[in-house]
């Protein structure tokens, strides 16, 4: 399933980051929002479960969430979208995946994992900006797999056909989630329009 979470403050905050001339605390800060934005979209179906509560009225039935959330942001530029999720999800988990991308093949080079523990009976949202040629994304969903996942959303802000497409061939069950779908990826493997390089643009390095 792939969703294009279609709002008009998401289109607009996500201009503002797309703007060459953005600042890097414009970037980071209109990237929190958006996290926030989408996750309130991504946990719609979230599962709950019935519980007996005492109003200071009455006893009634209340739900609450039923399985245990986790957050895997893909390291460096998947950090942006975690603290913008984790205000909707104060209770989610947080795992790391260290990825970078070799400047000259495009493939994914992973350099450190750590995950809580359960994740075969939890709901995992592995965060990532952008999803370019979607080798980065599909190795994590590999590891996180691996590790015995069973419920993987994949929560990026810019994707290119190119990745959702490989998403989709290798992983029919992982829900996508997006801000704005794309038209390519130039020569370079960088997405078009886009918003250049995430990862720079957030920590200010380049
Ligand atoms: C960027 C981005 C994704 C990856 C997407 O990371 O944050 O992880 O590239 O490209 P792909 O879909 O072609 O794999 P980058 O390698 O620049 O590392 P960084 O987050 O450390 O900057
Ligand atoms: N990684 C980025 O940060 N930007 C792109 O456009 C492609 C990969």
């Amino acid at each position: 399933m792939l969703e294009v979470l279609h709002h008009p403050l998401i289109t607009h905050k996500l201009t503002q980051m797309r703007q060459n001339s953005t600042t890097t605390k414009d970037f980071r800060e209109n990237l929190d929002e958006i996290a926030e934005l989408m996750a309130y979209e991504v946990c719609r179906d979230l599962p709950t479960r019935p519980i007996e509560i005492e109003t200071p009225v009455s006893k009634c039935i209340g739900y609450e969430l039923s399985k245990e959330v986790v957050i895997v942001p893909i390291l460096r530029a998947g950090i942006g979208l975690l603290d913008g999720i984790r205000r909707l999800v104060p209770t989610a988990k947080v795992g790391f995946i260290g990825m970078y991308r070799d400047e000259e093949t495009l493939e994914p080079v992973e350099y450190f994992a750590k995950f809580p523990n359960d994740l075969e009976h939890s709901i995992v949202m592995i965060v990532d900006p952008m999803l370019a040629t979607g080798g980065s994304a599909n190795d994590a969903i590999n590891q996180i797999k691996k590790r015995g996942a069973k419920n993987i959303k994949l929560v990026c802000l810019v994707g290119a056909p190119e990745g959702v497409q490989l998403i989709q061939k290798n992983h029919p069950d992982v829900d996508v989630y997006l801000a704005a779908l794309d038209e390519r990826l130039n020569e370079h493997g960088y997405i078009v329009p886009g918003l250049g390089d995430a990862g720079d643009r957030i920590f200010g390095t380049k």
